[in-house]
């Protein structure tokens, strides 16, 4: 179980996150919705200790983030896998490098298990093995995002955080992703956090959708609950969204 308990993150004077709380259990997927600029990534990057609360905490299994030792630390995100809003890929490795990076690093398989792992990884993404062999420059940004999410669940995590994983990407691509993100949910049981800008992928994938407002959650809960909010805040935000997604789409 993932746990924010009144996170409290500020950067000098901007105050971003101002008693955050929201719980994410076993086998769920939660959706976090909101304004950009909001804290969702701020959120989640406190789950892996890439940024530390100025008050409030975050536990993982129970443990609490801000405070695990370096090395547990390391323990703890290896069980996460984190696919980053901006593909964040080494330009000069390889995709197969990229992907396989995670894996060496935990020195656990041998070089055949890892080039398995990574075929494994690249076909669940519905990219082609010959992708491994090539550089992310060339590819286009929805393949490096794709990329993105095989690295994560190439190390088998029991948690993924998502973090805008289909931002920017074709309705056809975008759908791949939703139905990989389900996949990870529903067969392998995998728990996992999507934050996201596409209210369609929120109410494809998600167990539960919070809207963060204001450094708070403005409202969580089942996907029919948020869609049939009465609260204007929550309503504001998914008609802006729909009214986007209707101009962004082709017509049917
Ligand atoms: N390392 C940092 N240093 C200073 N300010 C930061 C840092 N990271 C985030 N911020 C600020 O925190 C606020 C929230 O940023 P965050 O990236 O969490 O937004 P977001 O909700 O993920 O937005 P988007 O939907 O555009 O990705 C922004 O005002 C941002 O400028
Ligand atoms: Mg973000």
């Amino acid at each position: 179980m993932i746990r924010f308990d009144n996170l409290h993150k500020a950067f000098g004077t901007n105050e971003v996150l101002r008693g955050f709380s929201l719980e994410v259990d076993e086998g769920e997927t939660v959706a976090i919705i909101g304004y950009s600029g909001s804290g969702k990534s701020v959120a989640i990057k406190h789950i892996v200790g890439l940024l530390e609360p100025d008050a409030g905490s975050v536990h993982v299994d129970g443990q609490e983030v801000g405070v695990l030792s370096r090395r547990e630390l390391y323990a703890l995100r290896a069980k996460i896998g984190y696919v980053f809003q901006f593909a964040a890929l080494f330009d000069s490795l390889s995709i197969f490098e990229n992907v396989a990076m995670g894996l060496r690093k935990q020195g656990l398989l041998t070089d055949d298990e890892i080039h398995e792992r990574v075929h494994e990884a690249l076909t669940l993404v519905d990219l082609e093995d010959d992708v491994g062999g090539k550089l992310p420059s060339e590819l286009s940004g929805g393949m490096r995002k794709r990329v993105g999410i095989a690295r994560a669940i190439a190390l088998r995590p029991k948690y993924i955080l998502y973090d805008e994983p289909t931002t920017g990407l074709d309705p056809v691509t975008s759908a791949i992703i939703d139905r990989l993100m389900l996949r990870m949910q529903k067969q392998l049981g995998v728990t996992g956090i999507v934050i996201t800008h596409d209210m369609r992928s929120a109410y494809t994938v998600s167990t539960r959708i919070a809207m963060l407002y204001e450094g708070r959650v403005q409202q969580v809960g089942t996907v029919d609950a948020i869609q049939h909010s009465t609260d204007p805040l929550v309503r504001q935000f998914i008609e802006g969204r729909a009214e986007l997604q209707d101009v962004g789409s082709p017509a049917a």
